[in-house]
């Protein structure tokens, strides 16, 4: 045989085995994925992934099985795709399960194609994503493959709070494998084909009597809405990568970076003269939040983080002169913007991150209070309550409050006020900082006064109390004096004081107090 027949060979050998790992499980399968609105595997890498940017690896691992007749099906790749590439340019690491090869079941060989991507992502520095479509653990395998498990939720573990994790959800996603997605920083699921669970509809029936769908138990609504557990959801598999994409120009690639700076034609000092009329006189009128946060962006874009769940508080990211924050705010429009079990958990995770990450943040407040009531006493709103506080005040990025109205009671002292190290405070002059609302305050502070008066007087007293009050004590003022908040600013030149107060903080240096970690009340 030449020499150049033996090199040709070789290529051709190497080529077939590309084409075979390539090929997962068979045009069949991949159709019948495709019918349900599913990309494959490596469609969802190339629309995720910056144009040729993919560096496959481990396209050649094999699993190991010698059960169940497994030793006559070896395919290449083992159903799981992983590597590198770049989005924007940036780089990120990337697994893809293939349902189409044994159901995209997790193996000990593909368990550790996995762990070796997020031992290398730790070592540069770099975010990794997971795109899951899974039947779970590979059945032939038994513990093998539970081991696998264990041993990526090790790594999610260790790499949470170094590189940034993000999971689609874009099949199923059952059992324990659930806890890697929910491990990671941010879980993304597609509407109609995907679905997260612990146990099933049939395990349920069995043993509680109820008869639920997988969509119903675990659908992308249900757990937008109702559990909180997903951030994101996608009409299809296209709008999740295109989403994933968004929000990765949001964020560092490691916790040692800063998140990219991105160029922005929008002034700086860009004033909105409507912010000046937004909050109505009538303090118990509702307002919308968001449009203070569309008003004061950088073009007046705004990721929403957890848009569906607690809407009563709402997260996400936005760039100010070009720079990323992250934005906490409360929401008038729903709920009154009160804090429940809900908001607090939504917003104390989404405060941890940006900490984390270097990510600044602007709080905007407007809140009555906790929300009262026995369901939430029972629910633990005290401990859940108390991470977000904790969240605030161990975070040590650049801190920005602007109350836009009331900033009542314990909720005063939560939403990152002076106290807990924010590091500047603004109020609009619509602010009103006390303890309670006036009608509140004077029922108890009044009523006995209240209560000796003839009949005919009580409202009238009452109604003037109320008057008295709201002018002493429903205003900004009381506080500035303290030095409590640092400056009354008109609403209309919000955007231009942030990211003054943020070009301020750019060299901000603030530390905790050595130790393990703290023990957040969880
Ligand atoms: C091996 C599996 C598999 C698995 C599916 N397949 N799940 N192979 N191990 N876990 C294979 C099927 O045999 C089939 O092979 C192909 O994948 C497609 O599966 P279908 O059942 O035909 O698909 P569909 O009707 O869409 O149903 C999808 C499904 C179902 C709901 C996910 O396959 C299913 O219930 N799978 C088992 C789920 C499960 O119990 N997993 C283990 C749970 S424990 P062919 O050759 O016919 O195409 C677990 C915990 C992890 O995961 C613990 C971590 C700590």
């Amino acid at each position: 045989m030449t020499e150049h027949r033996r090199h040709h060979d070789r290529l051709e050998e190497l080529r077939k085995l590309n084409a075979e790992a390539e090929a997962g499980g068979g045009a069949e399968r991949r159709e019948r994925e495709h019918k349900q609105g599913k990309l494959s595997a490596r469609e969802r890498i190339d629309l995720l992934l910056d144009e040729g940017s993919f560096e496959e690896l481990d396209k050649f691992v094999r699993h190991h099985s010698h059960d169940f007749g497994m030793e006559t099906q070896r395919p290449p790749g083992d159903g799981f795709i992983t590597g590198y590439g770049r989005i924007d340019g940036r780089l990120v690491y990337v697994f893809a399960q293939d349902f189409t090869v044994f159901g995209g079941s997790l193996s000990e060989a593909n368990a550790s194609k996995i762990t070796k991507i997020m031992d290398l992502a730790m070592r540069a520095g770099a975010p990794v994503i997971g795109l899951n479509d899974s039947g779970g653990a590979r059945i032939q395998e038994g513990v093998m493959s539970l081991a696998g498990y264990a041993d990526i939720f090790l790594r999610n573990t260790l790499a949470s709070g170094v590189i940034p994790q993000i999971s689609a959800i874009m099949g199923p996603c059952a059992g324990g494998a659930v806890y890697s997605p929910a491990i990671t920083d941010f879980i993304f699921m597609t509407r109609d084909t995907s679905y997260m669970f612990v146990t099933g509809p049939d395990v349920i029936k069995t043993v509680t009597h109820e008869e639920v769908t997988k969509q119903e138990l675990g659908g992308a609504m249900t757990h937008n809405e109702k559990s909180g557990v997903a951030h994101f959801v996608s009409r299809d598999d296209a709008e999740c990568l295109s989403m994933i994409r968004e929000l990765f120009g949001y964020l560092p690639s490691n916790n040692l970076d800063d998140p990219p700076h991105r160029a922005s034609s929008d002034p700086w000092d860009r004033t909105h003269p409507a912010l000046n009329a937004l909050v109505p006189e009538d303090p118990q009128k509702p307002y919308d939040i968001k449009n203070v946060i569309h008003a004061i962006a950088d073009e007046a874009e705004f990721f929403e983080v957890h848009e569906y769940f607690a809407k009563n508080i709402v997260v996400g990211f936005a760039r100010l002169d070009g720079n990323t924050v992250g934005i906490v705010a409360n929401q008038p429009a729903f709920l009154a913007g009160v804090l429940d079990i809900s908001a607090s958990v939504k917003a104390a995770r989404f405060v941890r991150f940006c900490d984390a990450f270097n990510i600044p943040l602007i709080t905007f407040e407007d809140v009555p209070g906790f929300l009262p009531g026995t369901q939430q006493e029972f629910g633990g709103i005290i401990r859940h309550g108390a991470k977000l506080l904790f969240a605030f005040a161990e975070a040590t990025v650049p801190k920005i409050t602007v109350i836009t109205r009331k900033a009542y009671g314990g909720a005063y002292c939560v939403m990152a006020s002076k106290h807990i190290r924010t590091d500047i405070n603004y109020a609009w002059p619509t602010a009103e900082i006390a303890v309670m609302g006036p009608e509140g305050a004077v029922n108890i502070v009044y009523r006995r006064e209240i209560d000796r008066a003839p009949d005919s007087d009580r409202d009238k007293i009452r109604r003037e109390k109320i008057e008295d009050f709201r002018e002493r004590f429903a205003n900004p003022y009381v506080a500035a004096e303290r030095g409590y908040i640092d400056a009354i600013i008109e609403p209309a030149q919000t955007r231009a004081k942030l990211i003054t107060a943020l070009r301020s903080l750019e060299n901000k240096r603030d530390t905790n107090p050595r130790k393990k970690h703290g023990n957040i009340p969880l």
